[in-house]
């Protein structure tokens, strides 16, 4: 499908698919939702230090796992990144997003531009302190390998308007499995629906202030 590069409300860019009338983060602030949502609601639940190991539903442009990249380094936490996406995206229009000048740290241009050149399903050390994969596929097909349990999941579909097949019980099971106990998926999405499937996983939902522009996000905890 067709892509258009747009400016959302805090300046940082985004895409837009036309035909579905779908951004990929938020029209109110592509940078701010990531930093609002991942990092500080996700990455930041977990205060002891230790490291982590996330799997990202939907790499996309790959700004949630840039803005971990960053994280990493700037609090020296060893961070393990597994993602998984169905339609990459390809390097020139990411380039064109220009995302890491949104970014002060070093390394971090040619850092990022790995994590899209890099081959697929094949993990690979970006530095110290993070370690990445990315797999080409479906969620609805991925078989989670029974020995890698995940702290954090960053659930970042397209909303259930457009992709409803992809927030329902089925799938919330397989993410409740993928966790670690304590371990939690973190969203911007906030329908009744999903977050009663998340509950019927097994999760304890808690709601959460959203970002400009939307009153709350979603944690469910294992
Ligand atoms: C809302 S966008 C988020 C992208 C990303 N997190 C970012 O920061 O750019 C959702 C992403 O999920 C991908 N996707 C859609 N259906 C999928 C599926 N069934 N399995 C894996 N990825 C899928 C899309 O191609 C898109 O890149």
């Amino acid at each position: 499908m067709n892509k258009k590069i747009i400016a959302t409300g805090d300046k940082s860019k985004t895409l837009l698919i036309p035909e579905l009338n779908e951004t990929y983060h938020s029209s109110n602030g592509a940078l701010n939702e990531a930093l609002h949502v991942f990092r500080d609601a996700g990455l930041n639940y977990f205060t002891n230090n230790k490291p982590l190991s996330v799997f990202e539903m939907g790499f996309g442009t790959g700004l949630n796992a840039l803005v971990s990249l960053d994280y990493a380094n700037t609090h020296a936490i060893k961070i393990n990144y597994t993602t998984i996406e169905n339609t990459p995206i390809d390097i020139a229009l990411i380039d064109e997003l220009a995302y890491t000048n949104l970014f002060t740290g070093t390394n971090l241009k040619s850092d990022y531009r790995k994590l899209h050149l890099e081959p697929w399903n094949n993990s690979v050390r970006i530095n110290k302190n993070f370690e990445f994969e990315k797999i080409l596929g479906k969620i609805q097909e991925y078989i989670p390998n029974d020995h890698q349990k995940f702290d954090l999941i960053f659930y970042d579909a397209f909303g259930p308007r457009v992709q409803p097949e992809l927030w329902t019980d089925t799938i919330m099971q397989q993410m409740y499995k993928m966790l670690n106990e304590g371990g939690i998926l973190i969203t911007y999405c906030a329908q009744g629906q999903f977050k009663r499937n998340l509950k019927s996983a097994g999760f304890t939902v808690e709601n959460l202030p959203g970002p400009i522009g939307k009153r709350e996000i979603t944690r469910g905890i294992k």
